[in-house]
C-alpha cells in the first residue's frame, strides 16, 4: 500500500465525502481503491474503539486535538489494531503524510506506543456495566446501545452489535427479464468472480472488493446491486402483471426496479420522490436493466394536495392497485454498510423521521384504491419508526387491514409477518434490518 493512499484516505476521513467523490481517488487502481475504502470504512466503523486506545497513550485530551491529528491516529491505530500491520507500516506512512508537520512527533510517539503495549490495553468490564462495555467494546454510540439492550436483550443485543461490525457481501438480484441464476452465477465465476447463491433464488453472494460496474453483463443489465432485505420487500408487495404500482419514495430505485420487473406484462411503476437529483438514478437504472414501464415525477408526498397536483400536471394515474412506501429512516437497520450512521444520527432526530412517516403513509393510503394493496418499510430498528407509526396509522385508517406473510429464504430462515408486520435482523436473518408491514385496503 503506497503512503498516497493514506493521504487519500486521510483527505476523505477530513472532509466526510464519499470515497468516489473524492479526486485523489479516481487516480488510484482498483486494488488501493479497495484498500482506501476499507481504511476509511473500518476506521469510522471502529471509532470509539480506536479512541480508547489512541486515549490509552496520549497525554493530550482528544477532543482538543486538531481533526487531521485525531484521524491520523485512528487510522493508525486502526491498521495496527485491525488490520495487524508491522509498526514500520503501520506508524511511519501514517506520520509521513501528515501535513502538520509539527506534530507528527506525537502521533509518532502515541502509535509507537499502542504498537508495543496493545495486547495490555484495558477494557471496560462487562460485569462492571454491560451497555458501558458493549458501546466500547462494539464501538457504539450509548444511546443504539441502550435502545438494542431494551429492544433484544443483552445477548442478543450483543450479537446484533457484533454482527452490525461486519461488512456485508454484495449481492446481486437477477434481472430474470434478461437472464437467471444459474446462467449469471457461471459468468461471473468464468471471469474470476467469487459468486455463490444467495439466500433468494433471485439472488448470488459475491466476495471480493472490486467495483460492481466492473462486473460481467453490468452494462447488459443483467442484474441490479441490491440487499436482500431490500428484495423481500418487493416481495411483499407482490407486483403482479398488469398492476398500477406507486412507488412512493423511490429514489435511488433499487426496489422500482424489482417491481418493474415483476409487474411487466403490461404493469407499470409510478416512481416518485422529493429528490430530483435521486430521480435521475432512477431514469439511469431504468435504461441499464431495460424496462420501458418505469414513469417518474419529483413530488413531497408528505403533502397530499402537491402529490395531486405533481401527478396531474404530469398525466399520471391517480388510483393505484399497490403502493409501496419504502420512508425515509434512521437507518439503524443498515449500519453494517454505513457505519457512519453511527455517529452522525442523533436520537432526537427520531420523532421528526416519526411524524414524516405518518404523513407519507395518510397520503398513500388515499391513492390507493380499494382491494389494493399497501406496504411500509423502513430500515430503521427503533419502535416510534415501525410498529408505532405502523399501528398508529391503522388505527386511524380502519379501511386497513393488515395481511399476514411469511418469507422462507432458501436457508430455511424466514421472516414471520403473521400479525401483519416483522422485522428482518442482522443477527437472526443475516441480511441487513428492515421492518416490513402490509394491509390490504377494504372495499366500500
Ligand atoms: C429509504 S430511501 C428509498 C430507497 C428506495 N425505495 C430504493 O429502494 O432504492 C427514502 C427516499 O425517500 C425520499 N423522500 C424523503 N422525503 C420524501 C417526501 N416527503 N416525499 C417523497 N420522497 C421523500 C428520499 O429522497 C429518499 O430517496
Amino acid at each position: 500500500m503506497s503512503e498516497s493512499t493514506r493521504r487519500v484516505a486521510l483527505d476523505i476521513m477530513g472532509t466526510r465525502t464519499p470515497p468516489g467523490a473524492h479526486d485523489g481517488f479516481a487516480g488510484l487502481d482498483e486494488r488501493d481503491r479497495a484498500l482506501v475504502k476499507q481504511l476509511v470504512t473500518g476506521t469510522e466503523r471502529w471509532k470509539r474503539l480506536l479512541d480508547w486506545y489512541i486515549s490509552a497513550f496520549s497525554h493530550r485530551s482528544l477532543g482538543k486535538l486538531a481533526p487531521e491529528v485525531l484521524n491520523a491516529l485512528r487510522l493508525g491505530a486502526y491498521q495496527l489494531v485491525f488490520m495487524g500491520l508491522p509498526a514500520y507500516a503501520a506508524v511511519n506512512s501514517v506520520v509521513e503524510c501528515l501535513r502538520a508537520k509539527s506534530h507528527r512527533g506525537f502521533v509518532n510517539g502515541v502509535l509507537r506506543a499502542l504498537a508495543r503495549n496493545q495486547g495490555h490495553v484495558e477494557m471496560p468490564s462487562i460485569d462492571d456495566g454491560p451497555e458501558e462495555y458493549a458501546g466500547i467494546r462494539y464501538s457504539f454510540p450509548d444511546w443504539i446501545v441502550s435502545r438494542y439492550f431494551e429492544s433484544f436483550g443483552i445477548q442478543d443485543a450483543l450479537s446484533l452489535l457484533k454482527v452490525q461490525n461486519s461488512p456485508p457481501p454484495v449481492t446481486l438480484r437477477v434481472n430474470t427479464s434478461k437472464t437467471n441464476r444459474g446462467r449469471l452465477l457461471e459468468i461471473l465465476r468464468q471471469a474470476g468472480f467469487s459468486a455463490e447463491p444467495g439466500k433468494l433464488g433471485i439472488s448470488i453472494k459475491v466476495v471480493g472488493g472490486r467495483t460492481v460496474s466492473g462486473f460481467p453483463g453490468y452494462n447488459e443489465g443483467w442484474f441490479a446491486v441490491q440487499a436482500e432485505a431490500a428484495m423481500i420487500v418487493t416481495m411483499v408487495l407482490d407486483p403482479e402483471p398488469g398492476d398500477l404500482v406507486w412507488d412512493v419514495c423511490a429514489a435511488p430505485g433499487g426496489k422500482t426496479m424489482h417491481i418493474a420487473e415483476m409487474a411487466s406484462d403490461g404493469g407499470v411503476v409510478v416512481a416518485t420522490d422529493v429528490s430530483r437529483d435521486r430521480i435521475a438514478l432512477i431514469t439511469q437504472s431504468s435504461k441499464r436493466l431495460g424496462f420501458d414501464n418505469v414513469l417518474t415525477a419529483v413530488l413531497d408526498a408528505t403533502d397530499p394536495g402537491a402529490t395531486a397536483g405533481a401527478f396531474e400536471r404530469a398525466r399520471l394515474p391517480m388510483c393505484f392497485d399497490k403502493v409501496l412506501v419504502d420512508a425515509p429512516c434512521s437507518g439503524l437497520g443498515v449500519i453494517a454498510k454505513h457505519p457512519d450512521i453511527k455517529w452522525m444520527r442523533r436520537e432526537a432526530d427520531i420523532p421528526e423521521m416519526a411524524r414524516r412517516q405518518t404523513l407519507l403513509l395518510d397520503t398513500a393510503a388515499r391513492f390507493l384504491k380499494p382491494g389494493g394493496a399497501l406496504v411500509y418499510s423502513t430500515c430503521a430498528l427503533t419502535r416510534e419508526e415501525n410498529q408505532d407509526v405502523w399501528l398508529r396509522f391503522l388505527d386511524g385508517h380502519r379501511e386497513f387491514v393488515p395481511v399476514g406473510e411469511r418469507v422462507t429464504f432458501d436457508n430455511g430462515a424466514a421472516l414471520d409477518m403473521a400479525i401483519g408486520y416483522g422485522y428482518l435482523l442482522p443477527h437472526v436473518h443475516g441480511t441487513d434490518g428492515f421492518f416490513i408491514a402490509k394491509a390490504l385496503k377494504r372495499h366500500g
